[in-house]
């Protein structure tokens, strides 16, 4: 896949002069750089990059020890998943897949595991109707580029902002023979290093619900591409669990519709799906839930989120 012939620069979208794994913009004067396979197109975080390799615990030996030593059978559900989560960073992928196959089910509700399937599933079937290029936005460890690389035979770009768990999905990948199928790019979804109208498709799995600014994200996701297919979680206004958000345009549907037509979409919800959701049991080693959302028992509604670009 030619990804330099769409790069520009993220910052003032000037032109790049490209010397082997530099970019540099022609413009402002900002470069980047290709590390780890990886391509760096963040404005700001090199701190981020340096602790790369730390894991997910970012050296906290004791509770590592605490979930390596004590006897899965004793673990919770929600430390199950924590811990299938630290294997991920530490590149053990077998033992990975095999513990999350068991704490997924336990740790979110019949309802919640089935309408995130079939949102998940209806997406990959419109995905797989499409032609020319699709970005994967916001992949995290990649559990919706996993399903889709496994159903279709499309390359795929994958944009992510956190450098740690790029370079933890870059192993992911290579672990599974995949590595030569995806370009991955390291930016903010609000700050896209790619052409105006380069992309045909943008998709991303709950990717704007851990997202900060909506408006800003959804005008530069238009200028970038022709089209969203984007499976989304969203609250009823009025919902407590949205004092914990900080852009409600992100999490409530008709707020998010509005937002999406303002910046150039046209937009419609399918495949609607309401279901009941509890917050995630807490973690008996590290005290946290796993997902900060939903704080208190709520209903969320599950939706393919289809844009195209006006
Ligand atoms: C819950 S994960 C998404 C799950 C993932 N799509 C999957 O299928 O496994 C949320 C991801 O959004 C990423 N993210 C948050 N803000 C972002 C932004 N502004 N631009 C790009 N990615 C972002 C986070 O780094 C995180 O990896």
């Amino acid at each position: 896949m030619d990804l330099n012939s769409i790069l520009q620069c993220p910052e003032c979208h000037g032109e790049l002069f490209i010397a082997q794994n530099e970019f540099n913009c022609t413009v402002c004067g900002r470069s980047y750089r290709k590390r780890v396979g990886v391509y760096d197109f963040l404005i700001s975080g090199e701190d981020q990059w340096a602790t790369l390799g730390n894991g997910f615990m970012n050296g906290q030996e004791e509770w590592e020890k605490r979930f390596l030593e004590t006897d899965e059978a004793k673990l919770s559900p929600s430390d199950l998943l924590i811990k299938a989560i630290m294997l991920w960073y530490k590149g053990d992928f077998p033992q990975f897949e095999r513990i999350m196959k068991k704490a997924q089910p336990a740790i979110y509700t019949p309802e919640y595991n089935s309408a995130m399937k079939s949102v998940t599933d209806y997406a990959i079937e419109l995905l797989q109707k499409e032609s020319g290029s699709i970005v994967d936005l916001a992949s995290g460890m990649g559990g919706f580029l996993n399903d889709l690389l496994t159903v279709s035979s499309r390359d795929i770009i994958s944009v992510d902002i956190s450098p740690t768990s790029s370079f933890g999905l870059r192993q992911y990948l290579s672990y599974k023979g995949w590595d030569n199928r995806v370009v991955q790019v390291v930016a903010d979804a609000a700050k896209l290093p790619f052409k105006d109208k380069s992309i045909d498709v943008i998709t991303t799995a709950v990717g704007f619900q851990n997202m900060q600014n909506g408006m800003q994200t959804f005008k530069e996701l238009r200028r970038v591409s022709k089209k969203l297919i984007a499976v989304c979680i969203f609250m009823e206004e009025g919902d407590p669990n949205l004092a914990y958000v900080s852009d409600k345009t992100l999490h409530v549907g008709k707020y998010f519709k509005k937002a999406l037509e303002k910046t150039g979409w046209e937009v419609s919800f399918e495949n609607e799906i309401s279901a009941r959701v509890e917050p995630t049991p807490v973690s008996e080693i590290m005290g946290i839930r796993p997902d900060k959302l939903p704080v208190t028992p709520t209903t969320f509604k599950f939706v393919d989120v289809i844009a195209t670009a006006l």
